[in-house]
């Protein structure tokens, strides 16, 4: 597949997740896809709530799935909406997390796109590595 051929793939699928949007109060849809770098693929919708706050992003659904299935390393997300939609701020801090090389895809519907990383989106970023030691009873888990 083609590096175009595997964008336009990604993008398709969060299209299709963005009709799963539950967005009652914004009317804002969105879409995201996630590809690890084993190959498979995740992807997620934004889910609000009538207590605005507790309100999620599209792309931060699709990370939560993906590492709650035990991917850690991430080749490239799109994000799909009517306006070419940039990730958030709070999204781009959880993308950080696992990789600043990151592809990101934003996208519209109209297969309108711009391609850039996590390290683009969020310079200086702070990451797992700005800590100076895994942190207490996780020294297990940290890697
Ligand atoms: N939203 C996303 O899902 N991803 C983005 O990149 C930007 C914003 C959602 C959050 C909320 O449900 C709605 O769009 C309006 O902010």
């Amino acid at each position: 597949m083609s590096d175009q051929e595997s964008i336009a793939e990604l993008i398709a699928l969060g299209k299709k997740a963005r009709d799963q949007a539950y967005a009652p109060y914004s009317r804002f849809r969105v879409g995201a896809a996630l590809r690890t770098a084993s190959g498979r693929l995740y992807s997620g919708c934004n889910v609000e709530n009538a207590s605005y706050g507790l309100s999620i992003c599209a792309e931060r659904v699709a990370i939560f799935k993906a590492v709650s299935e035990g991917e850690r390393e991430f080749e490239a997300l799109a994000v799909v909406s009517e306006t070419l939609a940039s990730p958030c701020g709070a999204c781009r801090q959880v993308l950080a997390e696992f990789g600043l090389d990151t592809m990101v895809i934003i996208a519209d519907l109209d297969m309108g796109q711009q391609v850039s990383t996590v390290g683009d989106l969020l310079p200086a970023a702070f990451t797992p590595s700005s800590l100076p030691r895994p942190q207490a009873g996780n020294q297990e888990d940290a890697s």
